[in-house]
């Protein structure tokens, strides 16, 4: 009996957290402590793998991509991420690498917004504005890791984080859940589920840099860009929206037939000057998910392709404006100006100011969903 017991704990285990003792095709998914915090905490580093080569690995602080291993066209597999070395690294950081961002992701003009006639005042962290979650967003939590697997069609992790009613001045205790899964056809899927006990906004997002030459001691500018969007939601100083919206149409900012990164980066142009180069919310024409392709970005010398898909109204174009070679990063490359990109697909930037773009709020009962979608291919 207490053998049958044993066994049986072995195979939920190794379903679970795929046991070293498992096969070793069928061991995709491999835990190791990444860092201790100040706390005394440990931190997880998982690798998920698919049959293809591939593989991400994701820490449970600030539920982080690290790195992100995808073939070139000759099947060379590299990383196409920024990110740190160690968890000191993670800790430090001011640029978001590779994190899950929120509960708002992107600005909040001044950190201040009304909810039924009542004002809140959100940790201003941006100048005189609130970015993305604050100084201690969803990027800087520690999450409950609730399982991490693998099946015929690549491997998964699901991971939580419980967000405290009043955390970075939001109101409401927030549940947000994230499934990364990386699947065989080298599609890296983020899905999110929030909840919340009193009404509040929830604009969660995922911030990798991504650089698809796999060195990134290569700028981006030589990378091509399309976005299936016809309109930005232009910005005033301290990239805040005016609330308008404004064709791209003759502006450096249309990358809807597909476009050089670094064609028009320093073009003369208002929007190009207060974003300091690329960093806008483009409204996308479509966003049905799965169905809707939102942006490919092809990478000449690698031949590699990445396109996102989502169900998101927005995306931010960022395109690393504000790495200036202080930053030190993985195996000690020092990232310098514009060596990645963020696409990242979430509401218009403070939407909670602006009854005009869609709403982020969330009562209790509801849930928040998301469904984004990087899928690597080669060219
Ligand atoms: C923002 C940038 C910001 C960066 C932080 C991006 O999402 O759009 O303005 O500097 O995140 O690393």
């Amino acid at each position: 009996m207490s053998k049958k017991i044993l066994i049986a704990g072995i195979i939920l285990t190794c379903s679970l957290f795929s046991c070293q003792s498992q096969d070793e095709e069928k061991q995709m998914v491999e835990k190791k402590l990444f860092g201790k915090l100040a706390g005394g905490e440990e931190v997880y580093e998982y690798k998920l793998k698919n049959s293809a080569g591939a593989e991400v690995k994701i820490i449970n602080y600030g539920a982080t991509v690290v790195s992100l291993m995808m073939p070139d066209r000759n099947g060379k597999i590299e990383d196409v991420v920024l990110g740190y070395d160690s968890l000191e690294g993670y800790v430090n950081d001011k640029s978001y690498f590779g994190s899950i961002v929120g509960r708002y992701g992107n600005r909040i003009d001044k950190g201040k917004f009304k909810l039924d006639g009542k004002e809140y005042h959100l940790t201003l962290n941006d100048g005189e504005n609130h970015l993305h979650g604050g100084t201690l967003g969803f990027n800087k939590a520690l999450w409950n890791v609730d399982s991490a697997t693998s099946s015929d069609n690549g491997s998964s992790i699901t991971m939580s984080y419980l967000s405290k009613d009043g955390e970075e001045g939001y109101p409401g205790n927030v549940k947000l859940t994230v499934v990364y899964e990386l699947n065989n056809d080298n599609e890296l899927s983020i899905n999110y589920t929030g909840t919340t006990d009193k009404p509040t906004i929830l604009n969660p997002t995922h911030h990798s840099y991504f650089n698809l030459t796999g060195d990134p001691n290569n700028t981006i500018l030589d990378h091509e860009l399309m976005i299936d969007s016809d309109n930005i939601t232009p910005v005033k100083k301290g990239l805040i929206p005016t609330g308008k919206f404004s064709t791209v149409e003759n502006t450096p900012m249309d990358f809807s037939r597909g476009v050089r990164i670094g064609e028009f980066i320093n073009a003369d142009y208002a929007q190009i000057k207060l974003g300091f180069g690329y960093d806008h919310n483009w409204v996308l024409n479509k966003h049905q998910g799965l169905q809707s392709k939102v942006a490919t970005v092809y990478e000449p010398k690698s031949g590699r392709v990445l396109e996102v898909f989502t169900d998101q109204p927005g995306m931010q174009f960022y395109s690393g404006n504000f790495l200036d070679g202080t930053v030190k990063g993985k195996n000690g490359v020092v990232y310098k100006h514009r060596t990645g990109f963020c696409l990242e697909a979430q509401n218009y930037p403070d939407s909670p100011n602006h009854s005009n773009f869609p709403s982020a709020r969330l009562e209790p009962g509801q849930t928040y969903r998301q469904t984004t979608v990087y899928r690597f291919a080669v060219k």
